[in-house]
């Protein structure tokens, strides 16, 4: 099983992921009644309404402690072997935050679960924004981009276990000696890395050792600014990455509807909560030292979704959203990650409604290119 890089400009069809509900209170910072559940039942049968639905890929976060709403979370790589069990097709990327956990370790259970699951894991490295969860865990809070310097020694580890026998490391925070691992994962060259964060630090890693670069939400030109600069600093490396973003989805048959819906999520919002948010993830991108990055230009509205998923406008009628779903293909968008308010039922309406528009859309710009 072959993980291909893109084929030329807009040839592949988009990609969908949903974000897997496995923490508490859902996707936003809101005392809006959702339908939406963290515990197992729910997920495996969303798991399973999205994979029928012609979703690609389901995204687990991992939370070691409760925070801003996500009182309770189960694990991500456990939950995500979970899901891979009730489904087929999907393939799940599981949220990794080096620090906690040694790449080893990850290399070691991701290719145990690939050869389980015939290919269909992947991982996030996620490089921290919530200085008291270290504290917690009694790990060291390093300064921004010294965590994203063991973000990149943790994902050449990684990718080294996955590919090379005998395989030596020496690095400021990992190392390896002569290590081969047995059996290897069953994708090749391995399973796909993606990389969530967006200030420089994460750019640079993303263009030098990451397959995906996961951004938050932001408008197309906030979005075209990332992919042109990742996709500069990945050629300068002799390589190609792949490109992802983050979204809330609204979709309802009239756009008052789905404006209606946002606002009462808005209106809603628990203001303790997502304040306190505001002021923890401070400690990311406003930390870098450019003071570039996640959240660095979040206001009240934003932080209620905490990806900013609002800002990529994914909020109206089902042609409304196709149409800004495949405006961002057109800037270099791989693949969508969408986020529900209800997700089992708003999944399968995704299905449904918007994505035979977004392929239809792709149709006819391939047509248009061919003639
Ligand atoms: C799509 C996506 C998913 C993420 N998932 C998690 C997660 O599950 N757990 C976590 O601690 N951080 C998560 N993050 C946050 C980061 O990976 C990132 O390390 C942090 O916010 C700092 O980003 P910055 O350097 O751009 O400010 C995610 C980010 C993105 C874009």
């Amino acid at each position: 099983m072959t993980n291909e890089p893109p084929k030329t400009n807009g040839a592949d069809p988009l990609s969908f992921a949903y974000w897997v509900p496995n923490v508490s209170g859902g996707l936003v910072v809101s005392k809006i009644p959702q339908r939406t559940d963290w515990n197992l039942a729910y997920n495996v049968k969303l798991a399973q309404i999205a994979e029928a639905s012609g979703f690609d890929y389901a995204l687990s976060q991992i939370r070691f402690i409760g925070s801003y709403g996500a009182e309770y979370q189960h694990e991500s790589t456990t939950f995500s072997t979970a899901l891979l069990a009730s489904t087929t097709r999907l393939k799940v990327i599981a949220a990794i935050l080096p620090g906690p956990w040694h790449p080893h370790v990850i290399a070691k259970l991701g290719a145990t679960a690939d050869q389980l699951f015939e290919g269909r894991w992947a991982i996030n490295v996620v490089s921290g924004w919530f200085a008291g969860e270290f504290e917690a865990l009694g790990l060291p809070w390093l300064a921004h981009d010294e965590r994203y310097k063991r973000s990149r020694e943790f994902i050449e580890v990684v990718k080294g276990i996955w590919t090379e026998d005998n395989f030596n490391y020496e690095g400021e925070f990992y190392k390896a000696k002569d290590f081969t691992l047995k059996p290897k994962p069953v994708q090749r060259p391995h399973p796909e890395i993606f990389q969530g964060g967006n200030s420089r630090a994460a750019q640079e890693n993303a263009g030098a050792v990451s397959d995906w670069y996961f951004m938050n939400g932001n408008t197309p030109d906030g979005h075209r600014k990332q992919i042109q600069n990742v996709q500069a600093i990945a050629a300068s490396h002799g390589r190609h990455v792949k490109f992802a973003v983050n979204s809330f989805v609204i979709a309802r048959e009239t756009e008052e509807e789905a404006q209606a819906v946002l606002a009462s999520i808005i209106d809603q919002a628990d203001p303790e909560a997502v304040n306190a948010f505001g002021g923890a993830v401070k400690e990311a991108g406003q930390a870098s030292p450019e003071g570039q990055g996640m959240w660095a230009n979040s206001g009240f509205k934003d932080l209620v979704q905490y990806n900013d998923g609002f800002k990529t406008n994914l909020i109206g009628t089902p042609r409304q959203i196709a149409e800004r779903i495949v405006a961002l293909k057109d800037i270099g968008v791989d693949l969508v990650l969408c986020a529900f308010l209800h997700f089992q039922e708003e999944v399968a309406f995704f299905g449904e409604r918007v994505l035979p528009l977004v392929r239809e859309f792709e149709e006819a710009r391939s047509r248009a290119r061919a003639a």
